[in-house]
């Protein structure tokens, strides 16, 4: 496990977009999978930036998203595909046909479940996984429990999670009490993980998932596992491993 500190967000969102951008360039039809929240927003900046000085081309590159929340469709501003088209996909040159996402407005979540994890299995491997933290430990969103979830399934959120992402909707009530997620097996499946952790808040569940006992319960924790993982973090988020 590599962890590498930044000074703070902005420094952080360049640094790990340097490592997507490496990805990119080392080869170009990588089979990228992507996050969102606000960790991501900075880094992508970066990516959009260097695309549009020349420096990355996208047109070879296959994406599978981590997560969505279920009952938002495309044009909800909170979806995440919205979000992706906002701060990716509608700046670069991406073919859509390469982009995946769980489908929020599916109504049966059993078949979508499978269905998406037949597309993750189809791609042959994620090259580079990016990853934000959750406040309580989530990745994805794979919440706190009693054991490590497999494949990609329909969350309920932690109670944490619905307050944390409340900012993001007009009212509590408006945040959707369930998303499709990859779980923890698909994410531990990649070849690499990129981990973006910025904030005093996220300093204790940070030094919890990367020291502590490895358990469902900080399902980040699973992290210390895989061989090829980075951790860019800024040094609030870093504040108590000194
Ligand atoms: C959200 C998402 C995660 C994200 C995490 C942190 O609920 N499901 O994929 O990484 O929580 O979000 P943020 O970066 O906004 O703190």
């Amino acid at each position: 496990m590599k962890i590498i500190k930044a000074a703070d967000y902005n420094e952080m969102s360049k640094k790990a977009a340097a490592i997507i951008a490496s990805q990119i360039t080392l080869k170009p039809d990588s089979v990228l999978g992507l996050a969102t929240g606000s960790s991501p927003v900075g880094l992508y900046k970066n990516l959009v930036q260097w695309y549009n000085e020349g420096l990355l081309d996208f047109s070879q590159i296959k994406t599978v998203n981590l997560d969505e929340y279920h009952g938002l469709d495309h044009t909800n501003e909170q979806s995440y595909f919205y979000f992706m088209q906002d701060n990716l996909f509608s700046h670069v040159n991406i073919n859509m046909e390469n982009v995946n996402l769980p489908d929020g407005t599916a109504e049966d979540g059993d078949k979508e479940c499978a269905r998406y994890n037949a597309v993750i299995q189809s791609m042959g491997g994620v090259d580079l996984q990016l990853l934000g933290l959750g406040h309580d430990g989530h990745i994805g969103f794979n919440e706190p429990g009693p054991i490590f979830t497999k494949g990609v399934q329909r969350a309920k959120l932690a109670e944490t999670t619905i307050q944390a992402n409340k900012r993001f909707f007009e009212s509590e009530d408006q945040v959707p009490r369930y998303a499709f997620s990859m779980g923890i097996g698909n994410i531990m499946a990649a070849k690499k993980i990129l981990v973006i952790v910025s904030g005093a808040e996220k300093a204790k569940i940070l030094k919890e998932v990367l020291t502590g006992d490895i358990t469902p319960e900080v399902p980040g924790s699973i992290l210390q596992y895989h061989p090829d993982v980075t951790f860019v973090c800024d040094a609030d988020a870093l504040s108590l491993m000194e």
